[in-house]
C-alpha cells in the first residue's frame, strides 16, 4: 500500500513493543506512523520528518517522557505532545500538561478514545503551524516593505535635494546672465563706435565672479548633501547679506524697469547661521518681488531693521500680488504660476525652510493688483 504524502504524520514513543504497535496497527489507515523505542531515536524522526502529533510513554527507561517533552517542546513548539500515562497517574499526567503536553490517555487506552484525541490534536498542529506560517509570511512581507519605503524615501528626498539644488544655481545664474548681456552690450556699443571712451566694467565682472563663487559654493554643498543640515552656524551679518544680495539683483531690477528702494540698517544684525542659506532664503523672495513688479514697472522696497532681539528683512512691492487663495500654497514644494518662465515653485519652500532652520519666521501680506509684503524676521546672537 502506498501512503498518501498527505496523510497527516504521527509519531509514537514506547519503549514497550506492545502499545507501539498497537497503536500503529489503529492509526495505520488514517496517518502515517512513526514508532521510535526510546526519546532519542523519537527526537531523530521528530527533527526529521515533523509530524504532526506525537504519542509519548512517560516511564521510559533512559530519557523518560518528560525531559523528552521538554526537548521536543524546544525543537518543535506547536506540534500536539499527547502523553500515555499509566493508570492512576494523574500527577504526573499534570505535571507532563504544565510542561507543555496538550492532551493525555491513560493506559490502557480505549481505541476510539485515542482516534479522538489524536485527530483533535493533529488538527491543532495544523491550525497552530497554518497560523504561524501566515505570521511568518506577514512579518517577510512587513520587512520587505519596510525597506521599500525606506529606499523610496531616500530617493524622494534625493529627488528633492537634486530639485532644490537645481533652483539653488538658478538664481545666481540668472543674474551672471543678466551681467553678461550687459557687458556683451557695452562691448558692442564699443565695437560700433571706436575710439569714445570704454566704460568700465570692473563691477560687472565682480558681480558676476561673486556669483560664480557662490555657485561654487552650492555646488561643493549640495555635493555633500545630508550633512547640509548639519552645517555648523557661524556669525553671519544680515546686513550684509541683503546688501550683497540687492547689488547682485540692481541691474537685473533695473534692467525689467523696476525701481529698487533700499533702507538697510548700520548695524551688522549679526546672528548665528549659514551664510549661505540665508543669501539664498533673501535672494528668493527679492527676485520673486522684482519678477511680480516687472510687468507694472513698479518698485520694490527692501529693508533691514534691527530689533531688540531680531531682525525683520522686510520686502515689499507693488506687483501683481496673490489672491487669499493662492497664499497658503505658495510654500509648498512645486507650487508655481511660473510655469511659462521656467519657474521651479522652490523658492518659497526653501526659503521657509532656511528661515525655520534658523529658529525665523515669514509673514507674507498681499492684495491682488496692489502689491505683496514679504518679512521674515530671524533672531539674533545674544551678546
Ligand atoms: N512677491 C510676489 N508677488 C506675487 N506673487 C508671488 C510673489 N512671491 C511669490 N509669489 C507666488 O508664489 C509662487 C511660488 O513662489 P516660489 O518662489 O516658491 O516659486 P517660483 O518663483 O514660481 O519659481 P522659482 O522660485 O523657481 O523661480 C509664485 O509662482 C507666485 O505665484
Ligand atoms: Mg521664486
Amino acid at each position: 500500500m502506498t501512503i498518501s504524502p498527505d496523510l497527516p504524520q504521527v509519531l509514537v514513543i514506547d519503549d514497550e513493543m506492545g502499545p507501539r504497535e498497537s497503536l500503529r496497527m489503529l492509526l495505520k489507515p488514517n496517518y502515517q506512523v512513526h514508532t521510535a523505542s526510546s526519546v532519542e531515536a523519537g527526537i531523530k524522526i521528530l527533527q526529521e520528518k515533523h509530524p504532526d502529533a506525537v504519542i509519548s510513554d512517560i516511564r521510559m527507561p533512559g530519557t523518560n517522557g518528560i525531559d523528552g517533552l521538554r526537548r521536543i517542546r524546544e525543537i518543535d513548539p506547536h506540534v500536539a505532545v499527547i502523553m500515555l500515562t499509566g493508570f492512576g497517574a494523574l500527577e504526573t499526567a499534570q505535571e507532563a500538561l504544565r510542561l507543555g503536553a496538550n492532551d493525555y490517555i491513560s493506559k490502557p487506552f480505549d481505541a476510539r478514545e485515542m482516534r479522538d484525541v489524536i485527530s483533535r490534536n493533529v488538527e491543532r498542529t495544523r491550525v497552530q503551524r497554518t497560523g504561524e506560517h501566515a505570521a511568518a509570511e506577514i512579518r517577510e512581507l512587513n520587512n520587505r516593505l519596510l525597506k521599500e519605503l525606506a529606499q523610496k524615501e531616500r530617493l524622494a528626498s534625493l529627488g528633492q535635494a537634486s530639485a532644490e539644488f537645481v533652483h539653488d544655481l538658478g538664481n545666481p545664474l540668472t543674474i551672471v546672465w543678466g551681467y553678461v548681456q550687459l557687458l556683451a552690450k557695452k562691448l558692442e556699443q564699443q565695437e560700433k563706435a571706436p575710439g569714445t571712451e570704454s566704460p568700465t566694467s570692473a563691477k560687472e565682472l565682480n558681480i558676476i565672479e561673486q556669483n560664480v563663487r557662490l555657485c561654487r559654493e552650492l555646488l561643493t554643498m549640495w555635493q555633500s548633501y545630508g550633512s547640509v543640515e548639519a552645517a555648523p552656524h557661524k556669525p553671519i551679518s544680515v546686513s550684509a547679506i541683503v546688501r550683497e544680495v540687492v547689488k547682485g539683483i540692481g541691474s537685473i531690477a533695473t534692467g525689467n524697469g523696476v525701481e529698487l528702494i533700499v533702507d538697510i540698517s548700520e548695524d551688522p544684525c549679526t546672528l548665528m547661521g549659514e551664510g549661505v542659506q540665508v543669501t539664498r532664503a533673501i535672494q528668493n523672495v527679492i527676485i520673486n518681488a522684482v519678477q511680480a513688479s516687472a510687468e507694472k514697472k513698479g518698485k520694490v522696497t527692501i529693508s533691514c531693521t534691527r530689533g531688540d532681539f531680531y531682525v525683520d528683512v522686510r520686502v515689499e512691492d507693488t506687483g501683481t500680488g496673490m489672491t487669499a487663495a493662492q497664499i497658503p500654497k505658495i510654500f509648498e514644494p512645486y507650487f508655481t504660476t511660473k510655469q511659462h518662465k521656467s519657474g521651479t515653485g522652490l523658492g518659497l519652500y526653501i526659503t521657509k525652510k532656511v528661515v525655520e532652520d534658523h529658529n525665523g519666521s515669514i509673514k507674507v501680506d498681499s492684495t491682488p493688483e496692489v502689491g505683496t509684503t514679504f518679512t521674515i524676521r530671524l533672531p539674533l546672537a545674544s551678546k
